[in-house]
């Protein structure tokens, strides 16, 4: 048994948050028993630069031998944009079909929000993110390049399985929670593409008729989740919009020192990130926030089923955000390090009493 986890520590401070990210999980797993075991890999925006390498075949052969993927951040101040992202992340999330990008997003008490007068239980609610179409599809292109007559497409491609698929898992994750279903989309100009998901999350509510659904154009999403967040308990989306307002999502609950996601694939292999990136200003500093690397790991954790583990992480990783001064790097009154240690002393704490 137990669960092998392919790392990545990637790029900038990736590797640094992914280390206090394993240091929790390896405390975890002391106390749980739960058999992890992890192989380091290197696909990076440094491996790139000396080798021309990105994410080979091989390396997806060495990912599909593993149970998880904990992955750090990919990005390089030298490289093009667009090499790296299509190359090691997107191909990632392509190839292993993670169609789900699962983003929980939650305030912790006394963790700073812009959103004036909300509190924690206003903040609680989990955006689906369709992760393998859309615009994403890669499909579009140049005419009479450089030229003034020169036209640009990119196309929003959606199957209805795709879809469907994804539909389907937010109805799942609704019946989990507040039973609550939006879909975000924009059917008044896409009136393809979210003419299609609209048509399937209808079609569907009659084998999820407990969960109430509700249709909310994209741009009127970004004034509820500021205005008013706790409308929200489900949110279903594609994945341009889904990537954009899950950004917008992330600051309300404390920005990128927190923020983290999983890309699921149901029935195959998935993997765990926080969303913050690089940071290439914060590199080596040891002043960058693991809390969403942590996060990370406690989702990941939930995703194997250790529910019972992953709520001790979780409850351990809140406790010391008590005590930080600020979720932002450089500015928590403690460094990176420190923070990992603490989320460790408070597991042992308190799972220790519950013996
Ligand atoms: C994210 C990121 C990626 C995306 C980039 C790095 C390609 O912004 O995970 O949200 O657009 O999906
Ligand atoms: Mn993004």
């Amino acid at each position: 048994m137990g669960y092998s986890i392919a790392v990545v520590g990637g790029d900038g401070t990736g590797p640094e948050v992914i280390r206090e990210g394993l240091k929790c999980l390896r405390a975890v797993d002391d106390i749980y028993s739960l058999d992890l075991s992890f192989t380091e890999m290197d696909l990076s925006g440094d491996r790139y630069k000396s080798t021309g390498k990105l994410l080979e075949e091989e390396d997806i052969a060495t990912l599909k031998a593993h149970d998880g993927i904990y992955l750090g951040a990919i990005g390089h101040t030298e490289v093009t944009p667009g090499i790296l992202e299509k190359g090691i992340l997107l191909k990632m999330r392509f190839d292993l079909d993670q169609y789900i990008n699962y983003r929980p997003v939650r305030l912790y008490p006394n963790v700073y929000t812009p959103l004036k007068d909300k509190r924690p239980e206003d903040i609680d609610y989990v955006v689906i993110r369709e992760n393998t179409g859309g615009l994403y599809t890669g499909v579009g292109s140049f005419e009479d390049k450089g030229t003034p007559e020169e036209v640009a497409t990119q196309s929003m491609i959606y199957t209805r399985k795709q879809v469907e698929r994804c539909v389907r898992f937010a109805y799942e994750t609704a019946q989990k929670r507040r039973k609550k279903l939006t879909l975000c989309g924009k059917t008044n100009v896409l009136t393809y593409v979210y003419d299609l998901w609209e048509r399937v999350m209808n079609e569907l509510h009659d084998e999820y008729s407990d969960v109430e659904i509700d249709y909310v154009h994209v741009d009127a999403v970004c004034i509820y989740m500021v205005e008013c967040p706790e409308r929200f308990d489900v949110i279903v989306t594609g994945n341009m919009f889904g990537d954009i307002i899950t950004d917008l999502a992330a600051v309300t609950q404390g920005g990128m020192g927190v923020a983290a996601g999983a890309n699921i694939n149901p029935e195959g292999l998935s993997m765990f990130e926080p969303i913050g990136g690089t940071a290439p200003n914060f590199t080596g500093l040891d002043q960058i926030n693991p809390m969403a690397a942590i996060g990370a790991a406690h989702l990941m954790l939930d995703y194997f089923g250790e529910t019972e583990a992953a709520k001790a992480l979780e409850t351990a990783k809140i406790s010391v955000i008590q005590t930080m001064d600020s979720m932002a790097a450089g500015k928590m009154g403690m460094s990176t390090s420190e923070v990992g240690d603490r989320v460790v002393e408070a597991l042992q704490s308190t799972t220790s009493k519950n013996v």
